[in-house]
């Protein structure tokens, strides 16, 4: 196979779950409010997937329309990603159930567990396939149901999360499009920061640790908050710097959708106005590693990205993770 320089997004989907929870509804399950979950996180509704929505659901039907998008038939697919950490299954990946939902036959299939940061992971990760030649065509997606590993009597974090899936396909070219420059990061010392402890093999779900309620998601918002300013801003710094640009070239900055205030934070130090900024988090709080493509998704479609732009996404999450890429775009 021959090597390309550049990997190109020429299509991109998104999936949300039909029913929508507001904040409102979590007012009279917890003791919240409609103002306090406006006014410390910025998210007004969150789309949660019933019973028979899994992330295969989400992920199959974002990547389904990237590929109509991208004008491409299963058999042009040679490389499926997903990018989740909340799978189908603890085993197998579950981007085998999405290549198989597809269609795409025979084509390598795995997943990225990154968190929310799994989107810039996998962008990173696919486009270094096309370079070295291994992929020409690749189907990558970050789809999460981080609602199904919620307690929903617990204040400090179901009213954070939301479900969905984004997608895009990504093909091999010579034109300077795609991943310009990039950088992930991992701090792995932050791991119990936020994490699920059971139903892995450090240990495995067992009735008594589900009584425990130990299958559910607990995070340090606090902590968490400050790492994730420091580090969206320094890697979003480097890649703007490595591509030979500065921060007035960039058209749009599509952040991960954690929480306005981490968003305006970033965006006071980096000194970027506020029409240069993608939030979308009111609608569908933080959607873990769906949230970048699905605000990416929604500023095309708005119009607001021409070609020859470029983009920059930076997200941060679990693990601690992070990282943050230029892209641009077009399409060969
Ligand atoms: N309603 C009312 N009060 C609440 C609620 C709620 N829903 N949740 C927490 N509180 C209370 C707390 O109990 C606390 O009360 P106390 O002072 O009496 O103990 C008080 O509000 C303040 O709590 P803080 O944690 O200090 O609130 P903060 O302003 O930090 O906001 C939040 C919390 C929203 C979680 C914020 O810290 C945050 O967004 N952190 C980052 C989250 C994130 O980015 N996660 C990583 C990505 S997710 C991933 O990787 C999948």
């Amino acid at each position: 196979m021959s090597n390309s320089r550049y990997a190109a997004i020429i299509g991109w989907g998104m999936a949300v779950p039909q029913q929508v929870v507001t904040n409102e509804d979590l007012a009279r399950r917890v003791n919240t409010t409609d103002e306090w979950i406006r006014s410390r996180t910025g998210i007004s509704e969150r789309r949660v997937a019933g019973p028979g929505v899994f992330t295969s659901t989400l992920a199959t039907a974002a990547g389904r329309e990237a590929m109509e998008r991208a004008g491409v038939a299963p058999s042009d697919i040679d490389m499926v990603i997903v990018a989740t950490c909340t799978p189908d299954r603890p085993f197998p990946a579950t981007a085998c159930a999405v290549q198989a939902n597809l269609g795409i036959t025979r084509a390598p299939a795995f997943d990225i567990a990154a968190a929310c940061s799994g989107f810039v992971y996998g962008m990173s990760v696919a486009t270094g396939m096309i370079r070295s030649g291994m992929s020409r065509c690749l189907l990558l997606v970050a789809a999460d149901i981080f609602t199904h590993l919620i307690d929903w009597s617990d204040r400090n974090t179901c009213v954070l999360f939301g479900d969905g899936a984004g997608a895009v396909v990504l093909q091999a070219t010579e034109e300077r499009l795609g991943l310009i420059s990039t950088q992930i990061g991992a701090a792995g010392e932050g791991e119990t920061m936020m994490a699920v402890d059971a139903g892995g093999t450090r240990m495995p779900a067992t009735a008594d640790l589900l009584a425990q309620g130990k299958q559910y998601v607990y995070m340090n918002g606090r902590e968490i908050f400050k790492h994730a300013v420091r580090e969206m801003c320094d890697s979003a710094t480097r890649v703007v710097k490595e591509a030979g640009l500065s921060l007035r070239d960039i058209s749009l900055v599509i952040p991960h959708q954690a929480n306005v205030r981490i968003i305006e934070a970033v965006a006071k130090r980096l000194e970027l106005p506020a029409d240069r900024v993608v939030i979308n988090l009111d609608r569908y709080g933080n959607t873990s590693s769906a949230s970048v493509p699905i605000a990416l998704y929604e500023a095309v479609q708005q119009g607001r990205v021409k070609d020859g732009d470029y983009l920059l996404i930076t997200a941060f999450g679990g693990g601690l993770t992070w990282g943050s890429s230029v892209i641009r775009w077009g399409r060969p």
